[in-house]
């Protein structure tokens, strides 16, 4: 099934619920990979009834960033998509999700504060408001996201925690490269050079990790332990490297319990972000 309106969208899933079947519902920007497979996968592990959205959303890209190139590859994303036994496919366009005169955002304070939130001005606000619109025109049960996107996951959790919505939040596994990168649609931004290169994230992640479990606790020592090996792998901007508590995402001054390690680098043109967990011994 593919639905292009809210309106049949949410007939359909408020349709599949009266049945007796459970709705989950997978939120993408298209550029279907592996890891949206996974959500997939997910998806129809706890749910009778899969829906995959498809929409870029340019609420949420920065003034300067990838809106125009960001990959959109419909016919190879439907195909998957029927491949992994998804029910319906939601592809509204622009006008659908906007009408002319909306006029209203959903913002996520505190959590938007670090990371990712100064650098893309508006992303968040961009996410929370598309999410929550989704949310209530596909009135699924569940939803299913990637930790890949470590912020944005605690993001829609708080959102939707905050605003009473009747859906539980699933987060997902990051799926990776044999390599350890982690798959993301934007990796198609790689060179052959860069992409060799950008393996120094999760290894250097890995490292970390590795590191905390045998029982260093100093933020500060991790961190710059990780700049150095990304940058021994060649040039890059890092635009942060930290350490910070999975809830609230502050930055820890000592590592006792559980953590986060969560970064964001540029490699030639491609910005990637990465994050594992940080977990003391004992804890
Ligand atoms: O993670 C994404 O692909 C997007 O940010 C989402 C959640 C589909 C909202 O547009």
């Amino acid at each position: 099934m593919l639905w292009k309106t809210v309106a049949e969208a949410r007939e359909g899933v408020r349709t599949a619920q009266r049945a007796g079947q459970r709705v989950g519902l997978v939120p993408t920007m298209g550029a279907l990979h592996e890891g949206h497979a996974s959500l997939m996968r997910a998806a129809r592990r706890d749910c009778g009834f899969v829906v995959v959205t498809l929409f870029v959303n340019p609420a949420q890209f920065a003034p300067g960033e990838d809106f125009n190139r960001y990959p959109r590859t419909l016919e190879r994303d439907l195909d998957l998509m029927a491949a992994e036994g998804v029910s319906a496919a939601f592809v509204p366009d622009a006008a659908e999700m906007y009408p002319r005169g909306a006029a209203t955002t959903v913002h996520v304070s505190g959590l938007t504060d670090g990371l990712c939130g100064p650098l893309r001005p508006g992303h968040f606000d961009g996410v929370a408001t598309i999410v929550a619109k989704l949310f209530n025109a596909l009135p699924a049960d569940a939803a299913y996201f990637g930790e890949k996107d470590y912020q944005q996951l605690q993001v829609v959790r708080r959102l939707v925690r905050d605003l009473n919505m009747p859906i539980d939040i699933i987060g997902c596994p990051t799926v990776r490269e044999p390599d350890g990168l982690a798959l993301s649609s934007r990796n198609a931004y790689l060179s052959p050079t860069d992409r060799a290169q950008a393996a120094c994230l999760s290894a250097a992640l890995f490292e970390a990790q590795r590191r905390i479990s045998e029982g260093l606790r100093d933020p500060a020592a991790i961190i710059s332990g990780i700049r150095k090996c990304i940058l021994a792998a060649g040039p890059a901007v890092i635009q942060y490297v930290e350490i910070v508590d999975p809830q609230t995402l502050r930055p820890l001054n000592i590592i006792e319990g559980e953590g986060r390690i969560i970064l964001a680098v540029l490699i030639g043109t491609c910005r990637l972000i990465d994050n594992v967990a940080a977990t003391a011994p004992g804890a």
